[in-house]
């Protein structure tokens, strides 16, 4: 068994606004294991991006409200002191964002932001040793001609290559564990492919694992083993990667997998839409979240709308769904309902 390398149990987050209070992330819990990719995915608004702030208490805003535990490296990063996060931000999680612009400082050359990085958790670390160790991660995330790149500043490189400095800044302290949250959504299909291969690169080397948020299934089918599918700031559907698209077991699941119209459409991430709205955090539809544009809903009154359908292991094997329906008839249905 690989080692856990973060645990999350429980999970919810919520934000009070103006207009009520939006409940982000709902009873999430997972567990992730070194070298492992898991991918999570679900349309905009899904809680997807607070899931992954929460991981590394990024979401402390006074208006916030996180319950629950996230475990990296035997620390409960909600619950410890803000000098232990300081801790373990950055050296043992760490985090990609989906714009590499306004992940990077416009007034600081690319190579003092790799070195910062890297000073925050080697504080004691010589000069030269900084440099050499700047080099390196440039070298290692392709970006050529390193020693003399590392004094430009971030408008001086392409998009595709901020978005490599941004990885080389997430990777410079070795963390076991990388969220890239939608880190190719802002780059064009061929850097996109590139970003994504330096990725799984830089995991066998360092066997580290890496939660790939998305919305796009494609990039989720190429490099993740497993996924979560969220909707309404909950965890619908976990399985493997094929379980996915061969016997997808939630609703939810077979109106995303049926969105995609061809196999072409999916690699290009090309997704339909699915009828409906996504529900508003704020008024979550009661009952399982779903239910308003789920074609298998069975009615006013039923459990459907009066009870959350707890996330459980369907009987014919590995996948966990949380849809009211029997394993007999999600099974028979959610092998309908793949990609012919
Ligand atoms: N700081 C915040 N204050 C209030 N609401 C927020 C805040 N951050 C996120 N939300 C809300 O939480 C919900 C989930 O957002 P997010 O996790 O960003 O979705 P996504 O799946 O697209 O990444 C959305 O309704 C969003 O508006
Ligand atoms: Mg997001």
């Amino acid at each position: 068994m690989a080692e856990v390398v973060l645990s999350v149990r429980n999970l919810s987050v919520s934000f009070n606004t103006p207009d009520g209070v939006v409940h982000a992330v709902n009873d999430v819990s997972f567990d992730l294991q070194a070298g492992e990719t898991l991918g999570i995915v679900g349309e905009s608004g899904s809680g997807k991006s607070v899931t992954a702030g929460s991981l590394m208490r990024l979401n402390n805003s006074v208006t916030a409200t996180t319950t629950g535990n996230v475990v990296v490296n035997g620390v409960d990063v909600l619950n410890c002191t803000e000098d232990e996060v300081r801790g373990i931000r950055g050296q043992d999680i760490a985090m990609v964002f989906q714009d590499p612009l306004s992940a990077l400082n416009p007034y600081y050359s690319v190579g003092a932001q790799i070195a910062e990085a890297y000073q925050v958790h080697h504080a004691d670390a010589s000069k030269d040793e900084v440099e050499q160790v700047v080099i390196d991660m440039l070298t290692k995330v392709g970006i050529p001609h390193p020693e003399t790149r590392l004094h430009q500043y971030p408008h001086q490189f392409s998009g595709g290559m901020r978005q490599r400095i941004v990885i080389a800044i997430a990777l410079v302290n070795k963390p076991k564990v990388l969220i890239a949250d939608e880190p190719t959504t802002a780059l064009d299909v061929t850097v996109q492919a590139q970003i994504l291969d330096l990725m799984m690169d830089l995991q066998r080397e360092t066997n580290m694992a890496i939660i790939l948020i998305t919305h796009d299934l494609g990039v989720v089918a190429e490099v993740a083993r497993d996924v979560l599918v969220m909707y309404g700031g909950r965890v619908v559907e976990k399985a493997s990667i094929n379980d996915l698209f061969v016997a997808p077991t939630h609703p939810y699941s077979w109106g995303l997998l049926g969105a995609v119209s061809s196999l072409e459409d999916l690699q290009r991430g090309h997704l339909k839409t699915i009828a409906g709205t996504p529900p508003s955090l704020i008024s979550i539809p009661s009952g399982c979240a779903f239910h308003p544009r789920c074609e298998f809903y069975e009615g006013v009154g039923s459990r459907c709308s009066s009870e959350v359908p707890e996330l459980r292991t369907i009987s014919s094997g590995q996948s966990m769904s949380a849809c009211h329906l029997d394993d007999v008839q999600i099974v028979s249905i959610g092998k309908s309902k793949v990609l012919q």
